[in-house]
């Protein structure tokens, strides 16, 4: 906020928790937006993320440097909250943005510590004082995110540069197993409702049904253990599992499958099972015309770059709900991200801000040229 009212953008923020900064255009009206999001996984690293929203600054700037007017305004946006790391629900900022969750939905959330959203951002520490909170969600002209690959394609093809053609859809699933909780050395093993046993099947039989529907990916990567103590049974265990695929058949087959695991492992292993969907984004396909912007950026510059799809979720996919919408992706190392040593080169986190910058023209000149 301080690096944009210095650089002379105005700043506003809105309910969601996201925060714009606005590059004034020759005409008023919707802008040209561009940013990624500023939170992480909790044992995440640098660049996943704030890369984007970093580089949408440095591009509004970079804009300036050149002498560039545009016809739209210019914003730069970092959202909240995307991984859904503190309340369950990703892409919780651009969801609200492009009205895929209401706020009302959002507002209820609860963290760990049970505070809800809403509590959070009336907090003391939570909108940004200030700054002008918008009503509403103002729908811009065109939207693009710059990110870092968080996989290997890019390295492995030698080039620093994609153009994303498609963001795999996704949903997240909360399983309750309930068990009976007990003493660990005095219940016989034929005598126990073990929830983390039960659950641990579970995730086992997930991941090999995966496996057999295949081009999708499932993960458990959250379980809850009630009481978690090393000599009492576990009496009930929350499982979050995250499955993954650019198609939308086999996403639908892989919620299927989750519910129908979790109702046949409850029936053999004799404990009670409750799901609950707590997100679901369907498969997004970036707008053709601006990955034609973004493909004409990357020819000024004389890079080679190459279509790439997007496994990891973006909030380029709530965003194309409401504008189109495109995504340039640079290299990570090892294809390493949501661990601590993530790494993209400075040299090709420069470039990315190049390529940024000439796309947000590119795309401001496509839009003019069309309305
Ligand atoms: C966001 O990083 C996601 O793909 O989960
Ligand atoms: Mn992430
Ligand atoms: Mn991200």
């Amino acid at each position: 906020m301080q690096w944009a009212r210095a650089a002379n953008y105005a700043v506003e923020q809105d309910r969601a928790g996201n925060v714009f900064a606005r590059r004034t255009g020759r005409r008023d009206g919707p802008a040209v937006l561009s940013g990624s999001h500023l939170d992480t996984v909790p044992t995440g690293g640098p660049y996943d993320g704030a890369y984007g929203a970093v580089a949408a600054l440095c591009a509004l700037e970079a804009l300036d440097a050149a002498g560039i007017v545009t016809e739209h305004p210019v914003e730069a946006v970092a959202w909240a909250g995307e991984e859904g790391s503190r309340f369950p629900l990703g892409c919780l900022g651009s969801g609200a943005f492009a009205g895929l969750n209401a706020m009302a939905e959002i507002d209820a959330l609860r963290d760990e510590d049970g505070t809800t959203f809403a509590a959070a951002r009336d907090a003391a520490d939570g909108l940004l004082p200030g700054v002008p909170v918008r009503a509403g969600f103002p729908v811009p002209a065109g939207y693009v995110e710059l990110h870092i690959e968080q996989g290997p394609i890019l390295e492995h093809r030698g080039v620093r540069l994609g153009n994303v053609t498609a963001i795999a859809g996704q949903v997240r699933v909360e399983v309750d197993v309930h068990g009976e909780a007990g003493h660990a050395g005095t219940v016989p093993m034929e005598l126990r409702r073990d929830a983390l046993s039960a659950a641990a099947e579970l995730a086992l039989e997930l991941e090999a049904t995966a496996r057999e529907i295949g081009d999708c990916v499932l993960t458990v990567g959250r379980l809850s253990v009630f009481p978690n103590q090393t000599n009492v049974i576990p009496g009930r265990v929350t499982l979050r599992i995250d499955a993954r695929s650019a198609d939308e058949g086999r996403l639908a087959a892989l919620g299927a499958a989750i519910a129908d695991r979790a109702e046949s492992l409850a029936e053999r292993r004799n404990v009670r099972v409750e799901s609950a969907l707590i997100e679901e984004r369907r498969v997004v396909t970036m707008d053709p015309r601006l990955r034609g912007a973004v493909a004409e950026a990357f020819a000024e510059l004389g890079e080679p770059a190459i279509d790439v799809p997007s496994g990891a979720g973006h909030d380029a996919m709530c965003v194309a709900a409401v504008a189109p919408a495109a995504m340039i992706f640079v290299p990570s190392a090892g294809g390493r991200s949501h661990v601590g040593n993530e790494y993209t080169a400075p040299e090709d986190l420069q470039l990315g801000v190049a390529a940024l910058t000439r796309s947000i023209a590119a795309i401001d000149r496509l839009l003019s040229k069309a309305t």
